[in-house]
């Protein structure tokens, strides 16, 4: 993401500033982190949902990894 962010910045300093970097890394960081943080807790408190989750991404991805493209084909975790 870092990396990402400075190869912009490299491309179009003028859009890219430091201070936009910085404000969208402290802005994506805790509310990312927090809401993996309630989406496992919630998970962890309803296994049935869990289960249901699981068996759809088993189903979509099988043992691969989970990719971008296939994350939007699975319809529990869109809502
Ligand atoms: C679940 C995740 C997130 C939640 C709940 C959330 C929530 C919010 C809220 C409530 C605001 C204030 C909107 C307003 O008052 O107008 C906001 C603004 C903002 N968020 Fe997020 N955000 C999330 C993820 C992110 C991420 C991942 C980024 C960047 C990578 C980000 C960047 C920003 C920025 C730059 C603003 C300021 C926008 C402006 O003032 O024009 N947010 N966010």
């Amino acid at each position: 993401m870092i990396e990402i962010m400075l190869s912009l910045q490299e491309q179009e300093p003028e859009v890219y500033k430091d201070e936009t970097l910085q404000v969208l890394l402290l802005a994506g960081t805790d509310t990312t982190s927090t809401t993996m943080e309630w989406a496992m807790s919630l998970l962890l408190n309803h296994p049935q949902v869990l289960h249901k989750a699981q068996a759809e991404i088993y189903a979509v991805v099988g043992q691969n990894r989970l990719t971008r493209g296939e994350l939007f084909k699975t319809a529990i975790i869109q809502h």
